[in-house]
C-alpha cells in the first residue's frame, strides 16, 4: 500500500462473513496460485489450547493435495480508506494473531455492476497461516477434519458454525469450493 492509497484486503475465512472493520467498498473477489483448506489450528477462536478447532487458511496450489482445484480461491475484497488503513491493520494482526502472517497478493474484483464494467486487479493484502506458525496442522483426510470440527469450540463459538457460515457465503457469491463444500456436507450428516 503507498501513503494516501486505499488499503485493499482480501478475506477467505472469517473475514467474509465477519469483517467486522470498516471499510467503503466489499466486493466479490478472487486470488490465484492458492488453495482453502483447513489446514490451521484454532485455539483462541474456534477452539482450545486442550481441543484445538480447525480453520481456514492458504496454501500454494503447488503444495495441495493431488485432485481437482478451482484455479480461482474465491472469497471478499474489502477497500479500506488511507486514514483508517493503521487502526484496521493492527486490529486484524490482533485478531490474526494465533499464527497468520500477512501476504501481498493480486486480488481479482468480480465486476459488481455499479463501479466496474469488466474485471479489475488491485494489489492488496491477505491473511495467511503458514506451515511455519506453532498452530499449523497441516493436512488430513477429510473425515477426520469434520471429525475434529464437530467437536472444538473456543470462544468465537463453535467450530462447526465457521465452516456452515462459509459455506453459505459461498454458495451466496456462486463460488464453488470443493473442500469446503465437502466439509460442510460431512458436518450436516454427523448432525443428523
Ligand atoms: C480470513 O478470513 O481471510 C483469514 C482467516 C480467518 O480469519 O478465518
Amino acid at each position: 500500500m503507498s501513503r494516501g492509497e486505499p488499503l485493499w484486503i482480501f478475506g477467505y475465512g472469517s473475514l467474509v462473513w465477519r469483517p467486522a472493520f470498516v471499510h467503503d467498498r466489499a466486493c466479490r473477489a478472487w486470488i490465484r496460485g492458492h488453495v482453502r483448506r483447513f489446514w490451521q489450528g484454532s485455539m483462541d477462536h474456534r477452539g482450545l489450547p486442550e481441543r484445538p478447532g480447525r480453520v481456514a487458511t492458504l496454501v500454494a496450489e503447488s503444495d495441495s493435495e493431488p485432485g481437482p482445484i478451482d484455479r480461482r480461491c474465491w472469497g471478499t475484497a474489502y477497500r479500506v480508506g488511507a486514514e483508517r488503513a493503521p487502526d484496521v491493520l493492527r486490529a486484524l494482526d490482533h485478531r490474526e494473531r494465533g499464527g497468520y502472517a500477512r501476504l501481498e497478493i493480486e486480488i481479482g474484483l468480480a465486476p459488481d455492476g455499479e463501479e466496474e464494467r469488466g474485471e479489475q486487479t488491485v494489489g492488496g493484502l491477505v491473511y495467511v497461516a503458514g506451515p511455519d506458525n506453532p498452530h499449523y496442522l497441516g493436512p488430513a483426510p477429510l473425515e477426520a477434519i469434520a471429525a475434529q470440527i464437530a467437536v472444538a469450540r473456543g470462544p468465537s463459538g463453535a467450530n462447526a458454525e465457521y465452516v456452515f457460515e462459509l459455506a453459505a457465503s459461498l454458495r451466496r457469491m456462486g463460488a464453488d469450493d470443493p473442500h469446503v463444500f465437502a466439509l460442510d456436507a460431512l458436518l450436516r450428516q454427523g448432525r443428523g
